[in-house]
């Protein structure tokens, strides 16, 4: 499974990198606004700080500005993968897009059917939002099994599963229990990962434990 973090800030993106967990990155034009910085320059930077695909958003509506942009967007590096919205405009986009070797990222899907005209469209990543589902007392998590389901059935749907709108480790666990092939993580649900409060107590019992021995592994 891949690690994707979903986020515009580059002192955070370096930090998780160092832990050579981070796979690729994911933004949008919210997490752009929230960085305070140009899109151009925030999206070339992340670029040069993770190899994997770097996920950049499209704003146009209409397909033939959306291509432009897209196209724009491709040039500035070779990971640049062009995230479109999930609509007919959208989805004509990601065509040309993958059509001309252009990774792209089919955002903002919220139903089976759409992951299923994403696959058709040639995605190379399909974004499902859990926790906006969630947010709606509908079942996020279901709509991940369904996805993995379909897609495992046809060979010529090449499309991955990219699990978005992540809130909690949870959300995490259930997708890769669910076989999805790539999770994008704010980078608070990934520190999050790491927790659990029996290997905080165990680890300070083994510390003290050793304290006592007076011994030094690097003095022996
Ligand atoms: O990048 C898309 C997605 O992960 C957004 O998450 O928390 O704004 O629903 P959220």
């Amino acid at each position: 499974m891949k690690f994707f973090v979903d986020t515009a800030d580059t002192d955070e993106i370096r930090d998780l990198a160092a832990t050579g967990l981070v796979d690729g990155v994911t933004t949008n034009p919210s997490l752009v606004a929230k960085s305070g910085r140009k899109f151009l320059d925030v999206v070339q930077e992340i670029c040069t700080i993770v190899d994997g695909p770097v996920s950049a958003e499209v704003t146009a509506t209409d397909h033939e500005t959306m291509l432009k942009e897209g196209q724009k967007l491709a040039a500035l590096a070779p990971n640049i993968t062009v995230k479109v919205p999930l609509t007919p405009d959208g989805l004509k986009t990601c065509k040309s897009l993958t059509d001309a070797g252009t990774m792209v990222n089919v955002t903002l899907c919220f139903s089976a059917g759409q992951a299923i005209l994403a696959a058709k469209a040639g995605a190379t990543f399909v974004s499902p939002f859990v926790g906006r589902l969630d947010d709606i007392s509908s079942d996020g998590m279901q709509l991940i099994s369904d996805i993995c389901q379909i897609y495992s059935m046809y060979d010529d749907f090449e499309t991955e599963v990219l699990v978005a709108s992540i809130r909690n480790p949870i959300h995490l666990t259930e997708a890769a229990k669910m076989g999805a092939g790539v999770a994008t993580l704010p980078p608070s649900v990934l520190r999050q990962l790491y927790k659990h409060p029996l290997t905080d107590s165990g680890l300070a019992a083994f510390l003290a434990d050793w304290e006592k021995t007076g011994q030094s592994i690097l003095d022996s």
